[in-house]
């Protein structure tokens, strides 16, 4: 074949991918191959056109905005077309840079052509207008910065307050009309009632008040009212949902699947024919621009900026991101793009970028459109959280508890910001009803701070004959038998601290930050010192000599020394921590402080019966059985004694006892992202003055702190009735113990 005919098949192939791709994502809301990989072809398809334009086809998936009608929905004609953002693929905060040039350069032609035009009696020169001269003059642009929500783009009309209709966006054209299916979303207003009460609708999420000479804006909505938005799941519920699907698959529901991400399922809810079904998907939706609206000469809303746009939006009761910021210039989207880059991981839903939006109205018009998107809207992406790969190994690794985890080992692949190479196939069941095998092409996926997963296999790439995974019958590591608890998902090992795996990874949590914080004993030395039987028992550590240490490959005499420097200084602990670090089954962080408050003294909870220890705030069944049985065990109660006897100790009378602390007997649940302090530095704060911090509101609640992007939490307590308070409050509560 000559080369321009492999070019022609080149091409023929990739658009015969992406039109299978598109189908597979639009239609049927089910895709294979990630957003990236979409992407990456995309562009590939795209260079070849642009360098043979005589190979490009009318069908070509380059010539066409969005997706198809499903057959069963009304399809729907947009009065104002539903139009895509260019994308900003560099994902690092040049691409801001990038645009805000893009944007002036644009402006600088714009005057001249106006200039020559104006020279031409054919033509009456537009000359541009005030903020676009300032702009010329060398002020800094004005941006509002969204999130770039992943969900699905929806537009909602209302008429005289009322939602008439709901439509997906489809081909930018015509979209489908989903009014039933929105109707089941609770954030969407079925009704604007015009002035609503703004404290009603800010509690927790205050946002500035619009600035620069806003004029007041009117509450009442317009006649003719199309609000933009997007149709997202939040991360909560999408586990929620695998969760419940994965349990009707186990009970033999047929009908039950579960989703690959939360945009896939919250477009199949939407794309549902049967509302019944879409209304037990539990979705939610972000306002962040207008369609068709009653023109200011009849009546409609005079507005000059975007940000007056949000503003509106939210005062008639749409939900509106707080992370939305105005930004002047190229170095405020800098800022707010790292800002927002560093927070992703903890929002409640999936960004894939940010979107920057030239704020005044009057710039967008100037700016206007290049085939088909705004020259006034970019969308910045951040790295793409899911990535095709292919599957080297399946690994079974070998827990503390000697749970039995198959893991896929994956050719290093860029996801979600970090290099991945190992991805969780969580048990038997899992690794089967996936049917992940050795040399699969795997979608993998990193979103919030989720061990990576497999999501999906590309079926259509498995080479023939590869085997399908189960679990092996004795312990990879040991060689103890394996056993399956019944009514357990997992295995187990059943050799226990013999088997060298179990010895390890107990060594591991025992050195971990929040245990013993033994700074410098990581996966690597934990190896060589179990493999090379250095270490045995937990006491061994602090046995180690110099000489020993040193005598170990790759090891430097300074490393040996900080080793045993790092050893030395971790004898000083707390009980809540010791406790932690001893791996007690059922035993998290909060559970061992809960004891060690509660108790005071290491003695008293090693000669607790279960009774006694169910008297511990939270401690249950289960949990009082597993740590009686665990300092039942002769051989744990040596290991305790030895541990003590190498000089680990806590302060005498620590922790104070509890009901003398200020907080003493609160409980607080955290929500939202607060203004200045990490989820972990707030926890500290609150348990440093007895109290305690839970990660679900009940009725015992006593308050909930509640930040930035607080979600279901913040309903639950409002649902119960429980205060909720923001950081400030939060403060005065520590009583200015608080920095
Ligand atoms: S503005 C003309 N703002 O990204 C501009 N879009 O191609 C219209 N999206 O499908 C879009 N977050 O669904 C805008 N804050 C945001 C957005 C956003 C997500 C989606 C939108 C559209 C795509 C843009």
């Amino acid at each position: 074949m000559n080369s321009e005919a492999s070019i022609a098949a080149c091409a023929t192939a990739l658009r015969a991918a992406l039109n299978r791709a598109a189908y597979q994502y639009y239609t049927l809301d089910a895709p294979e191959i990630p957003d990236a990989e979409y992407d990456r072809l995309f562009r590939e398809l795209q260079a070849i056109e642009a360098a043979h334009p005589e190979l490009r086809t009318p069908d070509s998936p380059t010539q066409r905005v969005g997706g198809a009608v499903l057959p069963g929905f009304t399809p729907v004609r947009h009065a104002v077309p539903m139009l895509s953002i260019r994308t900003e693929t560099d994902t690092t905060p040049a691409g801001a840079e990038k645009f805000d040039e893009q944007v002036r350069n644009y402006l600088a032609s714009e005057q001249r052509r106006t200039a020559l035009k104006a020279g031409d009696a054919r033509h009456r020169a537009e000359p541009l207008g005030p903020v676009a001269q300032a702009v010329l003059a060398g002020q800094p642009i004005g941006y509002v910065a969204e999130p770039k929500f992943d969900g699905l783009a929806i537009s909602l009309r209302y008429e005289n307050g009322v939602l008439v209709q709901a439509a997906t966006r489809g081909d930018g054209e015509t979209g489908e009309d989903v009014t039933q299916n929105i109707r089941t979303i609770r954030q969407i207003p079925l009704r604007l009632d015009g002035a609503v009460e703004r404290s009603a609708l800010s509690v927790g999420r205050e946002q500035p008040e619009p600035s620069r000479n806003a004029p007041r804006l009117t509450l009442n909505p317009p006649a003719v009212l199309e609000v933009r938005g997007e149709v997202y799941m939040r991360r909560d519920d999408f586990e929620a949902l695998n969760e419940r699907m994965r349990e009707r698959m186990a009970a033999g529901d047929k009908a039950a699947k579960t989703f690959v991400n939360p945009r896939n399922a919250a477009a199949g809810a939407v794309r549902q024919l049967d509302p019944g079904i879409a209304a037990e998907r539990p979705l939610s939706f972000f306002a962040y621009g207008l369609g068709e609206v009653t023109p200011p000469a009849d009546g409609g809303p005079d507005f000059q900026s975007h940000w007056q746009v949000l503003q509106a939006l939210k005062s008639w009761g749409f939900p509106v991101s707080a992370l939305a910021r105005q930004a002047q210039g190229a170095s405020e989207l800098i800022a707010f793009h790292t800002h927002v880059a560093a927070e992703r991981d903890q929002l409640p839903f999936d960004i894939d970028g940010v979107v920057y939006k030239v704020d005044a109205l009057e710039l967008q018009r100037e700016l206007g459109f290049v085939s088909r998107e705004p020259r006034w809207a970019v969308a910045h992406k951040y790295p793409a959280q899911e990535q095709l790969t292919t599957v080297q190994a399946i690994d079974v690794q070998v827990g503390r508890t000697g749970k039995l985890t198959p893991v896929a080992k994956l050719a290093p692949v860029f996801v979600g910001g970090v290099t991945v190479t190992n991805a969780t196939l969580h048990n038997e069941l899992e690794a089967r009803r996936k049917d992940v095998r050795v040399g699969d092409t795997v979608v993998v996926r990193r979103a919030g701070d989720v061990i990576p997963e497999v999501v999906s296999v590309l079926p259509d790439k498995r080479a023939a004959g590869a085997p399908e995974f189960s679990m092996p019958t004795h312990c990879p590591v040991c060689g103890s038998d394996v056993v399956r608890e019944e009514g357990e998902a997992d295995h187990r090992c059943t050799g226990g601290i013999f088997c060298p795996a179990q010895r390890k990874q107990a060594l591991l949590h025992f050195a971990s930050r929040r245990a013993m914080d033994i700074e410098g004993l990581g996966e690597k030395l934990v190896d060589q010192l179990v493999d090379g039987n250095v270490v045995r028992t937990l006491p061994d550590l602090y046995r180690m000599g110099f000489v020993s240490l040193a005598a170990l490959d790759r090891m430097a005499a300074k490393s040996a020394q900080n080793l045993l420097d790092a050893l030395e200084k971790s004898k000083q602990t707390t009980l809540g921590r010791f406790l932690f670090a001893l791996g007690i089954r059922h035993v998290g962080e909060t559970t061992a402080k809960d004891l060690a408050r509660h108790f005071g003294t290491l003695d008293a909870i090693m000669a607790a019966g279960t009774d006694q220890l169910l008297q511990t705030p939270d401690v249950g069944p289960v949990v009082a059985e597993s740590i009686h049985t665990f300092f039942a065990q002769p051989h744990n109660r040596e290991v305790v004694e030895q541990l003590c006897a190498v000089g680990i100790h806590w302060p005498e009378g620590e922790p104070a006892p509890a009901a003398l602390l200020p907080l003493a007997g609160k409980t607080f649940v955290l929500t939202g992202t607060l203004p200045s302090l990490s989820r972990d530095d707030a926890k500290a704060l609150l348990e440093a003055q007895g109290a305690k911090v839970s990660g679900s509101v009940s009725k015992k609640t006593h308050y909930v702190v509640a930040g930035e992007e607080a979600g279901s939490k913040l309903d639950k307590a409002r649902e119960l009735g429980v205060p909720v308070i923001d950081e400030d409050g939060m403060r005065a509560l520590l009583g200015g113990s608080g920095v």
